[in-house]
């Protein structure tokens, strides 16, 4: 089944994943999907769960979502949102950019969010220390063009059919809060920020968070499935042979190559893992061998660096 994308990108979102991470959740429908690092709920979008517990720190993440599911963003709005907007960015050039960004950071509005997201440079998601939203111009004023409006107007229509029909909780919270909801029979999939890596207001992940994310996931009452890095040209994580290596738990690793990200090293292939308190499914491993194989000769001729979708 073609993986649905979801509206709004955030780094280290999953798309490209989503096949072995569907493989690889040992989910039965009965229990709750809880992710307590939603980001970009694009793994849940394409687990579509009937209840779900979506959860993350970033408080405009969870917003632009609960307006879709609530219907005060319809694909209707959307569209004739960003066709005005649009057609000003147009007119005005970088300018107006800016505008809707201050715009953004004074009131925060969801369709604001979804225009910065996708005229921002390079499509990152963002704040600084303050928590305002800073990423600069994609440099591109006919961005939103009939084609571009089209697409993320369907990204909306397929993201609020899946959300409105179904029982779907999104909630700001720290992972410990999110965590602490989890029950025998739930499913927990869990994609933390790499610590260093991805470095902004929601995403200052210390050695600390590390720690207590990995005893609270030993604690759970039920299956769990934490997406982790296992290490680039530069560097490996060595917390995964400390904490993981352990029985009862498993793990798989391939190589992934992020397309989303400023700088040059960010945008490098990284070998990534995937850790179970189960045995993981084979065909999983499989999958994984495949996607490794095609990301290998995809990288061959990729020369841009446009997130697809
Ligand atoms: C790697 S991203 C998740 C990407 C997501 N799986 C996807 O495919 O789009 C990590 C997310 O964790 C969130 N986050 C960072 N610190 C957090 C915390 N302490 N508690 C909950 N969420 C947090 C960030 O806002 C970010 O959205």
């Amino acid at each position: 089944m073609k993986t649905l994308v979801p509206p709004i990108k955030c780094q280290g979102i999953k798309t490209k994943l989503v096949p072995i991470i569907k493989q690889s959740a040992l989910f039965s429908s009965d229990g709750t999907w809880i992710e307590p690092f939603c980001g970009s709920c694009v793994v849940a979008l394409n687990v579509r769960p009937e209840k779900a517990m979506l959860a993350d720190v970033n408080k405009h993440i969870i917003a632009f979502y609960q307006a879709i599911q609530n219907g005060t963003v319809t694909p209707s709005i959307v569209r004739a949102f960003l066709e005005d907007e649009g057609a000003r960015l147009s007119r005005q050039g970088e300018a107006y950019y800016y505008e809707v960004r201050t715009r953004f950071n004074e009131a925060g509005h969801p369709l604001d969010f979804l225009f910065l997201s996708r005229a921002c440079f390079n499509g990152v998601m963002r704040f600084n220390r303050s928590g305002k939203f800073n990423v600069p111009f994609c440099h591109k004023p006919d961005r939103f063009s009939p084609a571009y409006i089209t697409k993320i107007v369907n990204q909306v229509r397929a993201f609020a059919d899946v959300a409105r029909t179904r029982e779907w909780q999104f909630v700001v919270a720290d992972f410990r809060d999110t965590l602490a909801h989890a029950r025998s029979g739930d499913f927990v999939y869990v994609d933390p920020p790499y610590a260093g890596r991805h470095v902004d207001y929601y995403n200052s992940w210390t050695i600390g968070d590390e720690n207590v994310l990995i005893a609270s996931l030993k604690n759970l009452p039920c299956k769990f499935l934490l997406s982790t890095w296992q290490g680039n040209r530069h560097r490996t994580n060595q917390s995964i042979q400390e904490h993981w290596s352990a029985e009862g738990f498993s793990i798989d690793t391939f190589e992934h190559f992020y397309h989303v990200g400023a700088t040059e090293d960010l945008r490098n292939a990284m070998i990534e893992a995937c850790i179970a308190n189960y045995p993981l499914p084979a065909a999983g491993q499989a999958l994984a061998a495949h996607i490794r194989r095609r990301e290998r000769s995809v990288q061959q001729f990729t020369l841009g660096f446009e997130e697809v979708g």
